[in-house]
């Protein structure tokens, strides 16, 4: 079958349309006929080696998809071939067919076509692994989540306004605050003007519950200073880098947690249980299009490096998607 596959290595990797073989499901597995993927922050760390699939898990790119399941396993209940699906990954995406153990397929809601489909898993569901179950962020309690024109942002924004809560933005143009603020945020800061943590302790009366960083070093001494008593930092990324110096002292006086979280790399049955927990609570609210995936824009399948480039630019806003 078609399959985007890496030509050359490091920073010169480039991805170009090849071929591949048939995925070889397991009795728990169904089968996806794809018809759209979309692109993740993780996928161009991959491209270059940085970011290797889990044992197990296809060396193709792509940790979502949406599409048609084709065959179901023997021990699948409640799937059918024919059924309109979307799905989390731990890769093979960027291809024409995929096989993934059923508990991370979710059926796709009349309102949405398969390339906004595609666009839901992995950022819907991080946001609601991270911000929710992992970090309880409260009803009426207040959130700052970095990079709110991101796939990640787009998502949070949303999902923290639909549960009652508050959020504070930050991203890099005023252009994108002004978008973020459109989308439900309730203040959006430009990072490129100065430090955030007076304005976010400010504006959340005295600090934030929870903080949902995918930025790291730099930004951990603000964050100290912004979180609240029992405030909770989830750290999903280290876009910024992984070392710094930090004072402790904050973490104990105010009685912090940091935690620690990737997505990708769970066995399939928790991947399940954030999938059940994101379909119970949010399920309707994507179906009456109260939340929705933000798509900047779609490409074709064989266009994936300019989707990479595009996303490493940091010019979009919200999801790319590619059309397989
Ligand atoms: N741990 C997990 O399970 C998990 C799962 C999914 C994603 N993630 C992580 O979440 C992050 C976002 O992923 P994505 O796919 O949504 O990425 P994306 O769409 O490529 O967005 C990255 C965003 O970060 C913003 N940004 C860059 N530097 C920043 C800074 N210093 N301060 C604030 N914002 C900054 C960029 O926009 P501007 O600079 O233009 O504002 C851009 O919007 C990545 O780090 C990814 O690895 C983690």
């Amino acid at each position: 079958m078609k399959a985007i596959s890496i030509e050359g290595s490091g920073k010169d990797a480039r991805l170009v349309l090849g071929e591949t073989a048939e995925p070889e499901p397991s009795e728990h597995d169904v089968v996806i006929e794809i018809a759209a993927t979309a692109v993740n922050r993780a996928d161009l760390l991959q491209r270059q080696g940085l970011y290797p699939p889990p044992p197990g898990a296809s060396p193709v790119l792509g940790l979502e998809c949406a599409g048609t399941v084709s065959a179901c396993g023997s021990e699948v209940r409640g799937l059918v071939p024919g059924d309109r699906v979307m799905a989390l990954l731990a890769g093979g995406g960027y291809a024409e067919r995929t096989a993934v153990h059923a508990g991370s397929v979710m059926p796709i809601p009349e309102n949405l076509d398969f390339e906004q489909a595609a666009a839901v898993p992995e950022v819907f569901l991080t946001c609601h692994l991270n911000l929710f179950q992992l970090a309880d962020l409260p009803t009426g309690g207040w959130a700052l989540v970095h990079g709110g024109g991101s796939g990640i942002g787009t998502a949070a924004i949303q999902l923290i306004r639909a549960a009652g809560a508050r959020v504070i933005v930050t991203a890099g143009s005023d252009a994108k605050c002004a978008r973020c603020l459109e989308l439900g945020a309730d203040e959006a800061i430009n990072y490129r003007q100065g430090e955030f943590a007076e304005r976010v302790t400010e504006r959340s009366g005295g600090g934030v519950d929870v903080v949902l960083d995918s930025i790291g070093a730099p930004y951990l001494a603000q964050h100290l200073k912004c979180l609240a008593i029992g405030g909770r930092l989830v750290l999903i990324g280290l876009m910024g880098g992984a070392r710094t110096e930090v004072n402790l002292g904050l973490v104990v006086a105010k009685r912090l947690q940091v935690i620690g979280s990737t997505l990708r790399a769970r066995p399939a049955g928790e991947k399940a249980e954030i999938v059940r927990g994101f379909v119970e609570r949010f399920g309707d609210a994507l179906a009456s299009g109260d939340i929705r995936p933000v798509v900047d824009r779609v490409l074709p399948l064989e266009k994936a490096q300019e989707a990479h480039d595009l996303l490493q630019s940091s010019e979009h806003f919200g999801k790319v998607v590619l059309r397989v």
